[in-house]
């Protein structure tokens, strides 16, 4: 049975003085058998949140929001994989934001994923269209090439043993209050799979994990967690209230327990 991640990106919010207790509270309020729990606050705030996780509920990961793809040298303001040993476990790759501002491609994400993995990182890459894309009726082909521009080249295996986890983020469901129905969200990790098993991936695909991200929120992640090929949500504004992280973990839980992840 695929695992259940709900995961926190923080985006560029919250303070080294802040994050911490932050971070307690969400952890106190989404405890959940069977669910993966992973809080992804900035660079600046990892420590404050590792040490406040630490303290309170080591079972919440913490990850990153991005990193390098080379593992060190003249790369002014940026953080290398190997730099995060010790404060976060998991790393977000190829974040719609980072491919639109920082002008990264899916080649350039790809080295992402390597140099994750590589640290020991679980990367979350990933992936979504455009509304216009959406509209012309090229979503999945959108997403099928950046699968191949991002996973082409990857080791299969060395990407299952390092936890790899997909994220389906349509970028016009992104902070908009839209989100994708979960009968899309699940359309498009159908296709997804359909990709990656047209990869080579054979077994390798029915076992990874896809989350869906865009406006999830504590009242319509039970739509699209009722849907079997989803397995969890990578969660934005919703993330930083601890109200809404509490219904969105409490429906996971719902999810984990009907996969036999938890006790019922
Ligand atoms: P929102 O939940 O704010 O739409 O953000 C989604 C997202 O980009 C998570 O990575």
């Amino acid at each position: 049975m695929r695992e259940v991640v709900i995961a926190a990106n923080w985006k560029m919010h919250t303070t080294p003085g802040d994050a911490g207790s932050l971070a307690r509270t969400i952890a106190a309020r989404t405890r959940e058998a069977g669910v993966t729990r992973v809080i992804c606050p900035p660079f600046v705030c990892l420590a404050a949140v590792r040490d406040a996780l630490a303290e309170s509920d080591p079972e919440v990961a913490v990850g990153a929001q991005n990193i390098h793809h080379e593992v060190a040298g003249a790369y002014t303001g940026e953080v290398a994989a190997p730099m995060l040993d010790g404060l976060a476990t998991w790393v977000i790759v190829g974040h719609s934001e980072r491919r639109r501002d920082a002008g990264e491609t899916d080649a350039v994400i790809g080295r992402k994923v390597d140099r994750a993995l590589d640290a020991g990182l679980r990367p979350i890459l990933c992936v979504g269209e455009q509304l216009a894309d959406r509209e012309d009726g090229r979503a999945t082909d959108i997403v099928d090439k950046q699968l191949r521009g991002c996973l082409g080249e990857a080791d299969l295996a060395r990407a299952r043993d390092g936890g790899l986890v997909i994220a389906y983020e349509p970028v016009w469901a992104i902070g908009t209050g839209r989100n994708a129905t979960g009968f899309d969200a699940a359309a498009m990790a159908d296709a997804i799979r359909s990709s990656l098993d047209a990869m080579g991936w054979g077994d390798l695909a029915p076992s990874l994990p896809i989350l869906y991200g865009g406006s999830v929120s504590s009242t319509n992640i039970a739509e699209i967690l009722a849907e079997p090929s989803i397995d969890g949500a990578l969660v934005g504004g919703a993330s930083l209230k601890p109200d809404e992280m509490a219904g969105i973990v409490a429906r996971a839980g719902i999810t984990a327990r009907a996969r036999g992840l938890a006790p019922d």
